[in-house]
């Protein structure tokens, strides 16, 4: 199988859905789709661009966006795509957003483009290939001890509703840790992680969109990525910890301070 081919055709479309969207920053229509959740014009669009392009130029393939688009479930490649993930950023004006374009076979990804136009950044990578940011190849980061990492997490919208809403685990890990951020696009705290600009990213239900992409660009990177008790990630993961590796337990050992946590949750 030529992945070449597919990473050819998703990177140019990743590309055409980033104009699209940069094009209508500041203008997009808002709508809530829950009490946190927003979703624009420009999400929509760029989803219909998505789906368009990729399923045009191969028409065996499968589709799974996520403002509801999809197509051929039953295939064997299925793209799975988030038009824009961080659309709270793009809707006020933080650079912090991404198109994200996985395709998967048989439930892993094979080739990702996760694509940040307003930071000039593109991330590539298709399996046992490596990963690259704008062309260079990337690698995780050598801080061997949480004390000296920069790490990175998101809250799901439900975290008002659901108690188990990562704002135990933030307090945990914060107290041990030299610097902690929420930059708002699961995507890129993946890729920053496989760039090594932070040693650890965790977060919550995320959904296939979030994290199919990033996590074979982390990966190939030299990321770990496991549960929060070093197991493999459910399909959708109900919790993921992406590190450089070597502070891998140090965060486990963390996240399990949660006094609210269950391992096997
Ligand atoms: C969200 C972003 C955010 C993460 C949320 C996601 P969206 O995606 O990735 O960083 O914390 O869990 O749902 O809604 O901007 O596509
Ligand atoms: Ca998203
Ligand atoms: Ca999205």
């Amino acid at each position: 199988m030529d992945v070449q081919k597919y990473l050819k055709i998703a990177k140019e479309t990743a590309d055409a859905a980033g104009e699209i969207l940069m094009s209508q920053r500041g203008t997009a229509g808002i709508e809530h789709k829950s009490r946190l959740e927003l979703v624009t014009q420009a999400d929509k669009d760029s989803e219909h661009l998505c789906h368009e392009r990729l399923t045009t130029a191969f028409p065996e393939t499968g589709y799974l966006g996520e403002e509801g688009t999809s197509s051929n479930p039953g295939a064997e490649l299925q793209w799975i795509v988030d038009p824009l993930d961080g659309t709270n950023n793009y809707a006020h004006g933080i650079p912090n957003w991404s198109v994200s374009i996985a395709l998967r076979k048989g439930g892993e990804t094979i080739v990702a483009v996760v694509h940040a136009p307003a930071l000039g950044e593109t991330y590539t990578a298709v399996q046992g290939g490596g990963a690259s940011l704008n062309g260079e190849a990337i690698c995780v980061s050598t801080i061997d001890k949480l004390v000296r990492s920069v790490v990175v997490t998101g809250f799901p919208y439900d975290r008002g509703e659901n108690p188990q809403n990562n704002l135990d685990h933030f307090k945990a890990v914060a107290l041990k840790v030299q610097g902690i951020r929420r930059f708002g696009s699961a995507a890129l705290d993946l890729c920053w992680v496989g760039v090594g600009r932070f040693e650890a990213f965790w977060e919550l239900r995320l959904a296939p969109w979030d994290m199919a992409a990033g996590w074979l660009i982390a990966k190939e990177a030299g990321a770990r990525i496991t549960n929060f008790s070093g197991g493999p990630l459910a399909d959708p993961p109900t919790h993921l910890l992406c590190t450089n590796g070597l502070v891998h337990d140090e965060m486990m050992a963390a996240l399990a301070e949660n006094p609210a946590w269950k391992a096997d949750e």
